[in-house]
């Protein structure tokens, strides 16, 4: 009878121990089964009222049983065990061959990637670039330039003042001034100058109340108009491509003698006539001329002795001409469907 009761127990905890879906399940099971109070210990306090002969042969089935419980428990923990390690090995992989997340890369804005590569064409000319303020003083901006007050000629660039002294600067030319000054009458000064400039003009296709210049200085002794020819022609050269020529034809600043506006031969046509050359297959580019001798004098430097040359020159030109752009706000409104067509890696 107790055999009997003991073997059923063995089928009874073998088969929970089986269905254990958990360490914890199997920890229960333990104590159920093998615990002090457990139905096997229950047993064996029965063994009292057993024949003598029984007792060691029950005895030893209770302590059979109870150990290949015992194993059988610890077999299945570490099968379990087993499994959930495999499992959160499964659940916590990392593919790392998944594609990675692309992330959005800013670049230059045309702009400035135009006048990047013009900077580094001059650099490459052994010209520095420098940098000036825009809030500039009517002196540097108008009469350092050869402007006095009341100049006709200051109409030409309609400015904003903020005092009688103090202005906007509507060109980059002041850098002229400023430079020569620094260099205190000793050459040779080779600087170009980029940045902001300001016009009291209604913003429309073509025109902006701010936009942006390059200005050229080059002031040495025997710097001659063919040299600022030179010059221009490895710029024109470099921005529009190898097959471009140069015209200079004759123009007026009040800070050049003899001033000249350069032409590029047309680019899209190559000089037979084009809409973009509106027919005449030249088309204008920037001013220029050599500094006057009153400039130079001006700012320190003996015209009797040094000669220059400057330039001046507008990159949203220079852009909207290269790629075709038809409106001048397109670079100032940040609209990123105009600005990713121009990103440079
Ligand atoms: N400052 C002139 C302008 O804004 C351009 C210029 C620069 C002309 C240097 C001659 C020499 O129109």
């Amino acid at each position: 009878m107790l055999k009997d009761k003991l073997l059923d127990l063995r089928e009874e905890a073998l088969k929970s121990i089986q269905s254990a879906d958990s360490v914890k399940n199997l920890r229960d099971i333990h104590v159920h089964y093998l615990g002090k109070k457990g139905p096997i210990t229950e047993v064996l306090k029965g063994m009292g009222k057993l024949a003598k002969e029984e007792r060691p042969v029950i005895g030893q089935l209770a302590n059979q049983i109870r150990e290949s419980i015992g194993t059988r428990i610890e077999d299945k923990k570490k099968t379990l065990e087993k499994k959930m390690l495999e499992e959160r090995i499964k659940s916590e992989a990392i593919d790392v061959t998944l594609p990675g997340r692309k992330r959005a890369m800013g670049g230059h804005h045309l702009l400035a990637s135009v006048i990047r590569d013009i900077e580094d064409l001059f650099i490459g000319l052994g010209f520095s670039v420098v940098e000036g303020p825009e809030v500039e003083e009517d002196y540097y901006n108008f009469e350092a330039l050869n402007l006095p007050k009341n100049h006709p000629a200051r109409d030409m660039q309609d400015s904003f003042y903020i005092t009688d002294e103090i202005l906007m600067r509507t060109h980059t030319s002041p850098m002229q001034a400023r430079t020569m000054e620094k260099h205190k009458g000793k050459g040779p000064v080779k600087i170009i100058c980029p940045g902001k400039v300001y016009r009291r003009d209604t913003d429309d296709a073509t025109h902006s109340h701010q936009f942006m210049q390059i200005e050229g200085l080059c002031v040495d002794k025997n710097v001659r108009l063919s040299d600022l020819k030179g010059v221009l022609t490895v710029f024109a050269k470099h921005v529009f491509g190898a097959e471009r020529e140069i015209r200079l034809r004759p123009s007026y600043f009040p800070f050049t003698e003899p001033s000249v506006e350069m032409d590029i031969s047309c680019f899209k046509c190559g000089g037979h006539g084009c809409s973009v050359c509106k027919g005449t297959g030249w088309i204008e580019i920037l001013g220029s001329g050599m500094v006057h001798p009153n400039v130079l004098r001006m700012s320190g430097f003996d015209p009797s002795v040094y000669t220059g040359f400057a330039f001046g020159m507008g990159p949203e030109r220079i852009a909207m001409l290269k790629y075709g752009i038809d409106d001048i706000r397109q670079f100032y409104n940040d609209d990123m469907r105009f600005l990713k067509q121009f990103k440079r890696a």
